[in-house]
């Protein structure tokens, strides 16, 4: 039971303990506890009041008996912080190990040192405040668990309440310490174009592991995720942090020599420091703690219930089934080819039918056109809206692609607005895709992007956006800008409010976010988007690595998958059309194959499928997720468990050996699944199974050279 007045949040009367030397060590102020559904997390303002510190962060009730992270013993040849488990250092605090804030004053001077000022709780939300009297920053570390959720908020406010300028150098958004005994091991998502979210592991015992982006948006290369285990124990006790940061972001993970292993986490400052005038004030973006005491496969489930937390209302809209024409017309787009490819798409039991580039003028190929968001009226030569209404009378929401960011330099925009662009005075601008980039922090281009999308979803009969970005910030300047500007903040401000905007304005409209594929995925997209594009990569078995990764970070109702019948980039051994969607199915089915192409026999099965998907969905979006295996383990399947724990739906794939094909002696393959009842009958067709057997032994599944993937559904009789 919560406190009223409180939320979640716990003040404990605070022990008194006293060390070895006899020294009083009762807290200033605390401990506060926080709790989740599965997990507190508690923190304490020590006798001394420099600093806030963890106490412990896991289960309920772990913080009854010694702390597991604070340290009070020697630290030769460094300092008490150091070692200290602190929860936002500057580096004052932790001058060699690592700060979370550096701050610089006006005469270049560093070494903010704050002392502890008061605490509130209010609403669920702790605030702790400190306070730097020779500058007179101050700086409010805040928490928050939503409710429901194992996910601790963390944010700062950081308020110069001083007479001169202070400039932040580095300023992350909070440490995270995680005991590690025996050493770290490490979970993070690495990637590139057509290969992303790929799951790996590292053992760290000594040393920093460092993920990040520079580019102004999270990136392809890494995910801004991360978990950490003891090396002791793989499966047990795991801890994770996301940030919610749509531009460039770091991640640093460093063990101390003492069995701690602390996680700095916030934005990168690539555009310089950041300026914090006299009177000013910032909020640095939240970053959110998971924790699970069932391996990644638990956090993975922590992280799915708080980003349907994040979804709100939203999540309760069916997610469409759609078409996407992008593998099947790429920039070819005209009236006819895409209302051949609706009418079949109609046929099979699609719902959201969306064109993808190439409608606008200009756009022959990825060299001209963006920035002139006008029909094309050549390609639609009896009028766009003429067009969608033909594809709304087969009864399908009509969706659109647009890439509003970004600026062909053979744009008319830009031969109008040239300055609206980043770009570094008279110097050259480096092109990628063939584009530029427009600086959305200026508020001009904020406008045009914000009336361009609004336009065209208050003209046109318009229901799903898929919002693109395919090029990364390559140039950190404003021309003219007198002073050094934080472009990459104001970017992603602007970003997030043109989304609200919009979500306020057309409701109705699922908005899916796509940047070259997977790379503009981070906490803030997962509330202000629908879904995610996660790859350009469409091939079977690409595809299923690449899900298996996202999973782990992002819930099912995030992931928009597509059909297709594109090879893989790294495996291409051939798959079933079952196994592409049983693969697509997995989060939000959708087609992007050139079903022009495909026979009577392969659309009835498309058809068939997309039946059984639409009576599986909700379980899909709602159900509660366990990974079972992975793409290069023996078994690989997903169950998702409905919430009222009625159905189950368990999806599998082959990507092993044939062990005989049926024709040499083997025993079927069997799937165990998890969180069912031992005493629960199952029924799968005719067959029955108690929860104990599906547990402990499994569901039976024979894979032959036909049969490369199932969609298992379970009734609890
Ligand atoms: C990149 C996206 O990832 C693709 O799905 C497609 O929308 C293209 N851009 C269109 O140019």
């Amino acid at each position: 039971m919560s406190d009223p007045a409180t939320g979640n949040i716990y003040e404990r009367a605070a022990a008194r303990n006293a060390t070895d030397a006899g020294e009083d060590t009762a807290p200033l102020a605390g401990p506060w506890t926080l709790r989740g559904v599965a997990t507190e997390y508690t923190v304490v303002v020590p006798a001394h009041g420099r600093w806030l510190e963890l106490v412990s962060w896991g289960p309920p009730g772990v913080a009854h008996g010694p702390s597991p992270a604070s340290y009070t013993g020697p630290t030769p040849f460094l300092t008490a912080g150091d070692f200290a488990p602190v929860e936002y250092a500057t580096d004052a605090v932790r001058p060699f190990t690592g700060a979370d804030l550096v701050v610089e004053t006006a005469t270049g001077d560093r070494r903010i040192s704050w002392r502890y000022q008061q605490a509130e709780t209010d609403g669920g939300q702790l605030r702790v405040t400190f306070a730097d009297p020779v500058t007179g920053l101050r700086a409010a570390h805040c928490y928050r668990i939503p409710a429901g959720t194992d996910v601790v908020e963390r944010w700062v406010e950081l308020t110069n309440t001083g007479d001169a300028p202070l400039r932040l150098a580095r300023a992350g958004s909070a440490g995270f310490c995680v005991p590690t005994p025996h050493g770290a091991r490490l979970s993070y998502q690495w990637g590139q174009w057509a290969q992303e979210f790929q799951l790996a592991h590292l053992d760290l015992g000594h040393g920093q592991f460092s993920i990040g982006s520079s580019q102004g948006v999270p990136g392809h290369s890494f995910v801004p995720w991360l978990a950490v285990q003891d090396r002791a124990e793989p499966d047990g006790p795991t801890w994770g942090v996301a940030l919610a940061w749509t531009g460039s972001w770091q991640i640093v993970a460093e063990p101390d020599t003492g069995g701690l292993t602390r996680v700095r986490v916030g934005r990168r400052l690539v555009d310089g420091g950041l300026e914090l005038p006299a009177g000013g004030g910032i909020t640095l973006p939240v970053v959110a703690g998971a924790h699970s005491d069932a391996g990644l496969a638990g956090l993975a489930r922590a992280w799915h219930r708080y980003q349907r937390q994040l979804a709100g209302d939203r999540l309760h809209r069916a997610r469409p089934v759609l078409y996407n024409s992008w593998e099947a017309t790429e920039f070819a787009v005209d009236a006819d080819n895409q209302l051949a490819l609706a009418r079949i798409a109609a046929e099979l039991g699609v719902e959201t039918f969306v064109v993808d580039d190439g409608w606008f003028i200009g756009r022959h190929d990825d060299r001209g056109g963006l920035g002139d968001w006008t029909p094309d009226p050549v390609k639609f030569p009896a009028g766009f809206d003429a067009f969608i209404a033909q594809i709304r009378a087969l009864d399908l929401t009509f969706g659109l692609w647009v890439e509003p960011e970004s600026i062909s330099p053979a744009s008319r925009l830009y031969a109008e607005h040239p300055d609206w662009v980043y770009a570094i005075d008279d110097r050259p601008i480096t092109p990628i895709r063939n584009q530029y980039l427009l600086d959305l922090g200026r508020p001009e281009a904020a406008e045009f992007v914000h009336s361009t999308l609004d336009g065209l979803l208050g003209r046109h009969d318009i229901g799903y956006l898929k919002w693109d970005f395919n090029r990364p910030r390559t140039e950190p300047g404003r021309p003219g800008a007198a002073t050094r500007l934080d472009l990459d903040g104001a970017h992603v401000a602007n970003l997030h409010r043109i989304y609200a905007a919009l979500r306020r304005d057309h409701p109705h409209v699922t908005i899916e976010a796509c940047a070259a594929g997977g790379a503009r995925t981070d906490l803030a997209m997962a509330a202000h988007a629908d879904v995610f594009w996660p790859s350009d990569n469409t091939g079977p078995l690409d595809r299923l690595a690449i899900q298996h990764g996202f999973l782990h970070a992002n819930a099912p109702h995030l992931l928009s998958s597509w059909v297709t019948d594109a090879v893989g980039l790294f495996d291409q051994r051939p798959r079933s059309l079952a196994f592409r969607f049983v693969l697509a199915m997995a989060g939000v089915l959708g087609i992007g194959a050139d079903i022009r192409h495909w026979t009577p026999r392969q659309r009835a099965e498309a058809a068939s499928w997309i039946g059984r998907y639409k009576q599986i969905r909700e379980v899909i979006t709602h159900g509660e997720v366990h990974l079972i295996g992975g793409p290069d383990q023996p078994r690989c399947a997903v169950q998702y468990t409905a919430p009222d724990g009625d159905t189950v739906v368990v999806l599998a794939w082959h990507t092993g050996r044939l062990d005989g094909n049926g024709l040499l002696p083997s025993r079927p393959v069997r799937l165990p699944l998890r969180g069912l009842a031992t005493d629960d009958t199952w029924r799968h067709g005719d067959d029955t199974y108690s929860g104990s057997h599906l547990t402990a032994v499994g569901l039976p599944v024979r894979w032959t050279a036909d049969h490369d993937a199932e969609l298992f559904v379970l009734h609890r009789a």
